[in-house]
């Protein structure tokens, strides 16, 4: 049985995930700010993933009980939120806690992130993002933020651009020790973000992706796609986004040729 570290995991996308994986018989370590509910195969981690300390103090946690072989992270904030949290939570809580994890990971570790089909509406050229990336703590955001003003919303779009970049990047550097990385981008799906995507995102948007797909994703739906890409079916496959959204950017390509 494997240890599998799921940020996120008290609601949504991550509380199906961390179902998935307790039925293929993996040992979860359960991360979020809120409260998760605790059962046999689960060890809570509480963390507010907005603050760096926090990271470092689940990261020494994680050390002294061994290390995990695979990370998931699925936890996010959307655009309502300060243009900050979105950014802290959404791309420096990854490139810590994912990054340092992959760093100490034995050959065979995976890591997957969850970025989304928003990433998409970003116009942020990569060597912006690269710029983003490269901040180590909030102050190092709040600069970039100075430079590149963002409303939440905006700061939403941006952040998922830039970490399915970082996971590129990431799974290039780690090939080498044998270790896969990789990202899912959702479309709309039906957890209790969605009302916040209504508020930052505009209702109409979020409706007319429904209407074009015929429906709004369910939560079981990613999780598959992420423990696709965490497991060992997905062992030649690396530094890929997987988009999982009943075809929404198909149907837009399609309407734009
Ligand atoms: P959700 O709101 O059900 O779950 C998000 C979880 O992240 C919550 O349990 C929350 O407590 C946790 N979280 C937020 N901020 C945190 C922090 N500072 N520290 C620790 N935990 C924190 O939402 P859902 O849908 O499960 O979202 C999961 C991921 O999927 C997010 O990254 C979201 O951006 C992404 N996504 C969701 C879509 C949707 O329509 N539901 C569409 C595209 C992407």
């Amino acid at each position: 049985s494997e240890r599998v570290l799921v940020t996120g995991a008290a609601s949504g996308i991550g509380a199906a995930l961390v179902d998935r994986l307790l039925a293929r018989g993996d040992r979860v370590l359960a991360l979020d700010r809120a409260p998760v509910a605790p059962r046999p195969g689960v060890e809570v981690l509480t963390c507010d993933l907005a603050d760096p300390a926090a990271i470092t103090s689940v990261l020494e946690r994680v050390d002294v009980d061994g290390g995990v072989d695979r990370v998931a992270h699925v936890a996010g904030v959307p655009g309502t939120a300060p243009p900050l949290s979105v950014l802290a939570v959404n791309v420096l809580a990854p490139v810590l806690l994912v990054g340092t994890l992959i760093a100490r990971m034995a050959p065979g570790g995976s890591a997957v992130t969850v970025s989304s089909v928003a990433a998409h509406r970003s116009a942020v050229p990569d060597d912006e993002l690269d710029e983003l990336l490269a901040a180590t703590d909030p102050d190092g955001l709040a600069r970039w933020l100075a430079r590149h003003p963002h409303s939440g919303a905006e700061a939403y779009d941006t952040a998922k651009k830039a970490l399915v970049r970082w996971t590129r990047l990431a799974a290039g550097d780690a090939v080498a020790r044998g270790i896969r990385v990789n990202s899912v981008s959702p479309g709309p799906v039906e957890t209790p973000i969605l009302a916040d995507f209504r508020a930052s995102m505009g209702e109409a948007d979020i409706d007319r992706a429904a209407a074009t797909v015929g429906r709004h994703g369910r939560p079981e739906e990613v999780a598959a796609a992420i423990a696709f890409l965490l497991g060992p079916d997905a062992s030649w496959i690396s530094g890929t986004d997987l988009p999982v959204e009943g075809g929404l950017l198909a149907v837009r390509a399609a309407r734009a040729a």
